[in-house]
């Protein structure tokens, strides 16, 4: 801290030790001091007026001294005075006049010296002030260069150039550098080149007057490699005062962290795998067996010529070729691939329509009833899929209450705000609400967490498949809707089905068109069969040859466009939609438009491939139809097609 220099005078009379002599010492001074200058007064007689000596004296006495013995002394002098120099010298005979003259000079001497004594005092009191500010500013400092020796934090300043003007010793134990080597150099020299840009950006930013919270770089360390850091900073004067702190070991934690994470959801993935691939190997194998034993049988039989109880093999073969499909509907329900036909459809109808249905199939030991909301909007989605997952519902709820118990469907609008749409992961809007809601078992969290899962059933052995919730939830998704889980262990369960509200109105019964009857083919009707898998093209040239069509075979895109372009007849296009070599059935349909407008086209898929068909719906013409399908089912369609044009 500077300090102020006070005068001399002040510095020659602040140095005298006045305050350190004792009382009596200090009267026995004054007094020899006005003795001293009263025989200066004697001896030099030039020095004019009797009390002009005195009065330099007796000031500096009430000074330095202090007033008991500038008073003492201002008495003394008068005396003196009057004795010496006043009237008839060595006596105390004086006029009138004197003795005033000699009265008014104590009193004025006395204020003066009482003037002088207090100025002695405030000046004293004055110095013991700075003294004591002085002492305070020097602790303060220490206790400021503690925290910039002694903090684990790195300190420093930067000039608004980028370069340090200083930096405390922590920022030699982080980064490796003496802070000589630091200091007068920009800090960019160090900042890792990816963080160039934005730490460049930052310190522009303090510099418009924005203050900076944990902004975060990488800086070099000496050996090299880099260390993370967070600064926290303010622009006073021209300067960056920063507050750094390393936290390359916290970057490091959550790195760790991170990778943890993403190997559990790894292995929770490959877990939720190994469910589904063992859970569909298991159901898949227990149906082939059904499928390729009859088949082995009919073979024996064949030999045999026991051709009577072939038909019971047929059965048996069809029976599990039909679950099969059944499973991989379910499979694709779940993984929101189920070819879906959405329309228009009142829910309170279909419930009020199933009622029927569900009291039989969950028993008269559970009380069903419905709550409908009369004015409930009208939703877009597939009614039978619908159908499916309450039935499906009702039934988890049938057997969540063995002993019985009440099961009801209720429905009612909810209108979805930003805020409340966003954790059901669907858009703000208008849904119908489909709440079906039993008072079973309920479900643990661990249970509910899984529940959704495809394959995952606490149910016996052969009693549950696990795939019920999977498909609602699926069907739900697809639609564009969700599905929630509220359950309590030993209350019940709700289940929440959210299905977005149309906006277009019901179409009635009577105008929905009413497919034409088939009539089989006209002479030299011809179809363009596309389709990679050889057993499936030579099925379907079968079906054509039995309708009278006349059936032309490719194996790809490219081959049925050469088809296409050559002259061959060519009164329909049935195409797979995923086909190798690069064309899809797609693309190839729209080359076979360009090239024959208006043909019509039916794509035959084993799942619904919305980036090939589009969401949209088909243009007119175009149609679909899901593997795997019965060849009475491909027969009739094809006729529809060609006959309903
Ligand atoms: N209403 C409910 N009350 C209690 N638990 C339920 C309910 N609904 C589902 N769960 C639990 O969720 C599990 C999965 O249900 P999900 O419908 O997917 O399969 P599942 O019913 O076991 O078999 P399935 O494929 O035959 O439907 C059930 O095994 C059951 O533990
Ligand atoms: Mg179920």
């Amino acid at each position: 801290m500077r300090r102020d220099t006070p005068p001399f005078v002040y510095r020659l009379l602040g140095a005298l030790p006045s305050r350190r002599l004792s009382l009596p010492s200090r009267y026995l001074i004054a007094v020899l001091a006005v003795l001293v200058s009263a025989y200066l007064r004697q001896v030099v007689p030039v020095m004019g007026l009797p009390y002009l000596l005195f009065i330099p004296v007796l000031m500096v006495i009430g000074f330095v001294l202090g007033l008991g013995p500038g008073l003492v002394s201002t008495v003394f002098s008068a005396g003196l005075a009057a004795y010496l120099f006043v009237g008839e010298p060595n006596s105390f005979r004086l006029s009138g006049q004197e003795w005033t003259a000699n009265a008014l000079y104590l009193v004025v001497n006395a204020s003066i010296v009482a003037v002088c004594a207090s100025l002695r005092h405030s000046y004293t009191r004055l110095r013991q002030f700075a003294a004591t500010l002085e002492r305070r500013a020097e602790l303060r400092t220490r206790e400021r260069d503690q925290v910039w020796q002694a903090a684990p934090d790195m300190l420093c300043t930067v000039r608004l150039d980028g370069r340090f003007a200083s930096l405390n010793p922590a920022w030699s134990g982080v980064l490796g550098w003496d802070r000589e080597q630091l200091v007068g150099r920009r800090y960019s020299m160090l900042v890792h080149p990816d963080d160039l840009q934005h730490s460049h950006q930052a310190l522009g930013a303090l510099a418009e007057g924005e203050i900076l919270f944990n902004f975060e770089n990488r800086l070099r360390h000496r050996d090299g490699t880099y260390r993370w850091l967070s600064w926290s900073s303010v622009v006073r004067d021209g300067l960056v005062y920063a507050n750094v702190r390393d936290i390359s070991a916290l970057k490091a934690q959550a790195r760790a962290l991170e990778e943890a994470e993403t190997l559990l959801r790894q292995s929770q993935k490959m877990e939720a795998v190994g469910q589904l691939t063992g859970g569909l190997a298991h159901d898949f194998n227990n149906l082939l067996t059904g499928v390729s034993g009859s088949l082995d049988l009919m073979q024996v039989r064949l030999q045999q010529g026991r051709y009577d109880e072939m038909e019971r093999y047929l059965h048996l073969a069809q029976g599990a070729a039909q679950r099969a499909a059944a499973l991989t509907h379910r499979l694709l329900a779940f993984s929101r691939r189920q070819t879906l036909d959405p329309r228009p459809l009142q829910v309170n109808q279909l419930v009020s329509g199933m009622v029927e249905l569900i009291s039989r199939s969950v028993g008269p030991s559970i009380e069903l009833s419905t709550q409908l909301d009369d004015a409930l909007w009208i939703t877009l989605c597939d009614a039978n899929q619908l159908e499916n997952a309450l039935l499906n519902l009702c039934l988890n709820a049938r057997d969540a209450m063995p002993e019985g118990g009440r099961l009801s469907i209720e429905t009612r609008n909810v209108s979805l705000a930003g805020i409340q749409a966003a954790p059901l992961e669907l858009i703000p809007g208008d849904y119908a609400l489909i709440q079906v809601r039993d008072t079973g078992v309920g479900m643990t969290v661990e249970v509910a967490s899984r529940a959704f899962d495809p394959f995952f059933t606490t149910k016996p052995l052969g009693l549950g498949t696990g795939l019920g919730l999977s498909m609602i939830y699926g069907f739900a998704r697809q639609s564009g809707g969700q599905v929630r889980l509220d359950s309590v262990p030993e209350q019940g369960t709700v289940v929440s089905l959210y299905l977005p509200r149309s906006g277009d109105s019901l179409v009635p019964a009577s105008e929905q068109a009413s497919p034409p009857t088939p009539g089989g083919a006209l002479q030299g009707e011809t179809v363009l069969v596309v389709d990679d898998e050889p057993t499936i093209r030579e099925l379907i040239a079968e079906v054509l040859g039995e309708l009278g069509y006349i059936a032309l075979e490719a194996a790809n895109g490219t081959a049925g466009l050469e088809l296409l372009r050559s002259p061959a007849r060519i009164d329909m296009l049935i195409s797979d939609v995923g086909l190798p070599g690069g064309m899809n059935g797609r693309q190839l349909a729209d080359a076979a438009r360009a090239q024959r407008p208006g043909l019509p086209v039916l794509f035959i898929t084993g799942y619904a491939e919305h980036s090939v068909l589009g969401y949209g719906g088909l243009e007119p013409d175009m149609h679909v139809l899901t593997k795997p399908f019965a060849m009475d089912v491909l027969a009739a369609r094809i006729e529809t097609i060609l006959r309903g044009r």
